[in-house]
């Protein structure tokens, strides 16, 4: 089964050196591997996504926004929409992730309309979800965790719900370098596949991706996404090394 590795840079790259020692590192150590089933996304800053898609070429490789407003145009200062992403060579779009949350008020509903505007651009959502320390302590995961799967996918098709990545990223995990039992991974995934059978069908909830994000390096890759079965990962830090990066992938493709 094909499997997905994404990069998220968040606001990291700043500088056009940085950018272009990325890009002839992350191909001259993408021509060494021979991967397989694997899809790479990498989801820079958007100010410089059509810099890395016009200079990555590869039918493996995919990029992405780390967030988009969810209408098409208009006076919304600051924003960018789905449309200048794709326009930018952008084909996917994170939602919804932990640090948008926190940081800038986002909600289920908000991701909820996120996702269908990328839906509607005939692009991928990579829709992240997961509890806080807190919750998880409360014994409150499988609730919040129902409540942003129930939410965030309102009104969205089953043919839509196949295209979307679900990223499972515990909020303690992120930036950490603390991650979960791979049981309790697993016991996400299951979960999420559950509440996809009962919002749509045994055959939605089978066909999508589910990845897990948080604390994930080559060192912790077996646990957190091979041993729980995921299908891939959604990497932070480790994405901004291709070298580290590409060994993740590596490792999620040959397992
Ligand atoms: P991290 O971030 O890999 O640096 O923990 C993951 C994420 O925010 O997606």
């Amino acid at each position: 089964m094909r499997k997905i590795i994404a990069g998220n840079f968040k606001m990291n790259m700043a500088t056009a050196a940085e950018r272009k020692w990325y890009v002839s590192l992350f191909r001259r150590e993408f021509k060494n591997k021979k991967f397989g089933e694997v899809d790479i996304i990498l989801c820079p800053p958007s100010v410089c996504l059509e810099y890395f898609a016009g200079n990555i070429k590869n039918k493996k490789v995919f990029f992405g926004a780390q967030n988009v407003f969810m209408e098409r145009e208009g006076a919304y200062t600051g924003e960018i929409s789905a449309l200048m992403v794709k326009e930018s060579g952008g084909s996917c779009a994170i939602v919804g992730h932990s640090e948008r949350r926190r940081l800038f008020s986002e909600t289920n509903e908000t991701a909820n309309l996120k996702i269908k505007t990328i839906l509607k651009n005939q692009m991928i959502p990579i829709y992240c979800f997961g509890e806080s320390r807190s919750e998880r302590d409360a014994n409150l995961t499988k609730k919040v965790i129902t409540e942003q799967i129930q939410k965030g996918l309102t009104g969205v098709s089953s043919i839509g719900v196949e295209r979307v990545i679900f990223a499972y990223e515990p909020i303690w995990s992120v930036g950490t370098d603390v991650i979960p039992a791979a049981n309790e991974i697993m016991e996400v995934k299951i979960l999420v596949r559950k509440i996809l059978t009962e919002l749509y069908s045994s055959k939605a909830a089978q066909s999508v991706k589910i990845l897990y994000g948080g604390s994930v390096n080559s060192r912790t890759v077996g646990r957190v996404c091979v041993d729980p079965a995921m299908d891939g990962a959604l990497v932070g830090r480790e994405s901004l090394n291709p070298r580290e990066f590409l060994k993740i992938a590596e490792i999620i493709d040959k397992n």
